[in-house]
């Protein structure tokens, strides 16, 4: 009896288990909910508002000292036609992340795309006198 329970259990929580693969199965695809202000957004799904995007949209192009359009067709903001967006996504991503990891503490300065581009497209490189031996990789 003890034993049949115990299958019995087993069978449940199996058949639990594969009912949430099938579910994950299904559901693994469908996009995270869009806001109804873009159309194409990936990382900054958590904004609220036109207003919000527009405000990272302005730190970035300060951070990085260009216009709208060196990422945007601007008769298509939603493209990722022009390489430097699709970068910028990535650096997005990691922005995010190292924010909400790195800088949850109380009252702390969270970095920006300025922290490390200063203005520049690319950030200036390293002085190489001082980096003598420093290996690229990781
Ligand atoms: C360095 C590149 C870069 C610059 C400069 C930039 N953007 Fe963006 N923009 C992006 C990226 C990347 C996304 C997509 C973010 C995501 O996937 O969450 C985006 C998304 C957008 C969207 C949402 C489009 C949609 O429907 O999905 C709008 C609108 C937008 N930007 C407007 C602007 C405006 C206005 C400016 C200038 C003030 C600007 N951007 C400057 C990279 C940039
Ligand atoms: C931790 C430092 C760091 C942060 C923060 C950072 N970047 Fe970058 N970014 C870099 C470095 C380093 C490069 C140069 C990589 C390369 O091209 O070799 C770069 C390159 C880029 C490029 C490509 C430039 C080119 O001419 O090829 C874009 C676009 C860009 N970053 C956008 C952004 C945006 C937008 C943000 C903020 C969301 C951001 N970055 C935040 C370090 C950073």
């Amino acid at each position: 009896m003890v034993k049949n329970t115990w299958l019995a259990v087993a069978l449940l929580v199996s058949v639990g288990a594969g009912s949430l693969m099938i579910h994950n199965v299904v559901f693994a695809n469908t996009k995270p909910k869009e806001p109804s202000f873009a159309k194409n957004l990936q990382v900054l799904t958590f904004l609220k508002s036109k207003q919000q995007l527009k405000g990272w949209m302005h730190m970035i192009k300060t951070s990085l000292g260009v216009n709208c359009d060196y990422c945007h067709n601007t008769n298509n903001f939603a493209s990722d036609a022009k390489p430097p967006k699709r970068i910028a996504r990535v650096m997005l991503k990691m922005l995010v992340q190292i924010r909400k990891d790195y800088f949850a503490f109380p009252n702390a300065q969270k970095p920006t795309c300025f922290t490390c581009h200063q203005g520049h497209k690319k950030p200036v490189n390293a002085p190489a006198e001082g980096f003598k031996g420093f290996p690229g990789q990781i």
